[in-house]
Formats: structure tokens, sequence, C-alpha cells
């Protein structure tokens, strides 16, 4: 009965993707802060969830909350119970102060949790994260309590670094098979935010290995992802880099901590301010954003190598 916010290339948007904080209680390397670094100022309550209802309005049934570090706001429980009925709620977090909330977010609506970890050794993870204190015992705790309270599957994001952590896939899938089906591994390729050339793994091999190794492969019609199954540990690598399907297929919106919409993570002048908007103006600024989606890759733009 309603209408759907689609794009002049014909891609409805179905998901948000919204940073609810640009605080973060870590500093990685090559983060790409959302698009939004330096931003000190932060939506309400009420704006986060008047924007998400305006978005669920138009058929949009998925959330995926994230920072900074999401779980740096204490309200994050009031953000969750206040959101209207969705299909899949998640948040991104490096699950630092995950295992003493997991439980609240479960019961304020959170349905699964994403949680970015690149390596197991102490040692890598501080200098990625640039990390003093030895927060990995956390984190790991975090997601097995995450998966005890049904927070899953659980998803964690492994970003691959060149040199840092290359060759812990292995142990990255041992780790995560333990949890059976509860927690999946996703091979994350490294995005230019930062100067982090240096730190670029060559994808294809990547990807050859662990065909290789895999007893079973699932393609994900989404983004045509591949799923592989490797001693009965599942993984995923999402590549977006130069990659034309991964634009075509793109269907989410994103919205920074301090309220604009994001039509894409890789372009900055184009964001719409919905900060002060009242509530009967956002299914128009909704629109306004949605028309200025254009995929980033595209095949002229292959061609051409940028
Ligand atoms: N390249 C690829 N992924 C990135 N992330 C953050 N910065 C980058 C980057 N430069 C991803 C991490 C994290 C999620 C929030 O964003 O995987 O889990």
């Amino acid at each position: 009965a309603c209408t759907t916010l689609t794009d002049p290339f014909g891609r409805t948007v179905r998901s948000l993707r919204m940073s609810i904080t640009n605080r973060c209680n870590l500093n990685c390397i090559y983060c790409h802060n959302e698009g939004d670094p330096g931003s000190v100022r932060e939506m309400s309550v009420d704006t986060i969830v008047n924007i998400v209802r305006a978005a669920a309005d138009f058929g949009v049934d998925r959330l995926k909350i994230s920072g900074g570090e999401p779980l740096l706001r204490k309200d994050l429980e009031e953000i969750l119970a206040a959101l209207p009925p969705l299909k899949d709620v998640s948040l991104t977090t490096n699950a630092i102060l995950l295992k003493d909330r997991a439980q609240s977010l479960k019961d304020a609506g959170l349905d699964r949790v994403n949680v970015s970890l690149d390596t197991l050794d102490p040692a890598k993870f501080r200098m990625i994260t640039n990390c003093k204190k030895d927060v990995l015992g956390q984190i790991l705790e975090g997601i097995e309590e995450a998966v005890r309270v049904g927070l899953k599957p659980v998803k964690v994001n492994m970003v691959l670094l060149k040199d840092l952590n290359e060759t812990e896939i292995e142990d990255m899938l041992e780790f995560t098979g333990k949890f059976k089906g509860d927690v999946i591994l996703q091979l994350i390729e490294l995005m230019d935010f930062k100067d982090v050339a240096e730190f670029h793994v060559d994808a294809d091999k990547v990807e050859d290995e662990l065909l290789d190794r895999a007893s079973d492969v699932k393609v994900r019609r989404m983004h045509h992802r591949k799923k592989y199954i490797i001693n009965g540990a599942e993984v995923e690598f999402v590549r977006p880099i130069d990659n034309t399907e991964f634009c075509a297929n793109c269907n989410r919106l994103r919205v920074t901590a301090e309220g604009k919409l994001k039509p894409c993570l890789l372009v900055n002048n184009n964001l719409v301010d919905v900060s002060g908007a009242n509530p009967e103006e956002l299914p128009g600024l909704l629109q306004r954003a949605v028309s200025r989606r254009v995929p980033f890759y595209t095949e002229r733009r292959d061609k051409n190598g940028s």
C-alpha cells in the first residue's frame, strides 16, 4: 500500500545503517569513521526514533546501529525499546563493553550483533587498535555472552591486513567454529580511508585459498557474496572495492551520528541534514537523500581504473 524509497537506478532502500556516536574506545589504524569523523553532536533518542519510523513507513525493515562504538551510549537500550517493529535490528560493536549489556540489549529488542575483531593476538590487537589495555579477554567473553543470550548469529568482522592478520584466518576460523553456526566469520576487504595502502592484501589470492579449503560453497544472492564452509565453520568474504555488483545491489541508506542522511559511504558532498527536522518533514527528506544515491563502482568507472 505504501511507496518505497527507490533511487534513480532502481535500487530500493530496505536497510538503515545508523551511526549513533562518533566516540570510540579504540582507534583502529584503518577506521573509516562511517565517513563522518570529528563530529561531536549526537542525535537524541527522539530524533533517532523519528528517522527510523519515517523510513519504516516506506517499508525499510532493517536497521544496523553502529558508531564509533555504539555501546558508549548509555541510552542504547532506551533507543532500542522505542523503535517501531522491524524485521532485523543489529549492532556493530567492538564488544569491549558487550558482556554486561548483552542481556539488556536483547531484552530491549536487539536481534543480533556484529563484532569487529581483526586478531586474537594481543600484540597485533594493540598495533591495529592503538589500545594499550588488554581487552581481548573481555571481547571474547562478550561474544560468548551474546551467543548465550541469543544475539545471534554473531558475525565477527575481520578486516584483512597485510603482514598483520592475513595469516590468522585459520586461527579465527578455529575460534568461530567452536560456536557451531552461532558465530560466522566475515572477512572484509580493506578500503582506503586513511593512509593504509601498505596493508592491502591480494583478495583474489585469499578467495582462491578459501575455495581450495572449502568443503562447500554457497552463493548468497545479495551481493553475490560467497559463503565457504571450512572445517564446519562458515566464512564470508566481503569485497566492496571495484565491485559493481556490490553497488548495484546496495539497499542501504546511512545516517551519520549528527543526523545527516548519507546516500553512499564513499561520497561526502551530498548529505541531507535531518537533525532538526519535524516528523512531517522526514518523508520528503528521505526521498531527497535517496534521489541522490548513485552507484559508486560502475562498469565505466572500473574500466577507467578509478
Ligand atoms: N575498510 C574496510 N572495512 C572497514 N571498517 C571500518 N573501516 C574500514 C575500512 N577502512 C569496518 C570494520 C568494522 C565496521 C564497523 O566497519 O569491519 O567492523
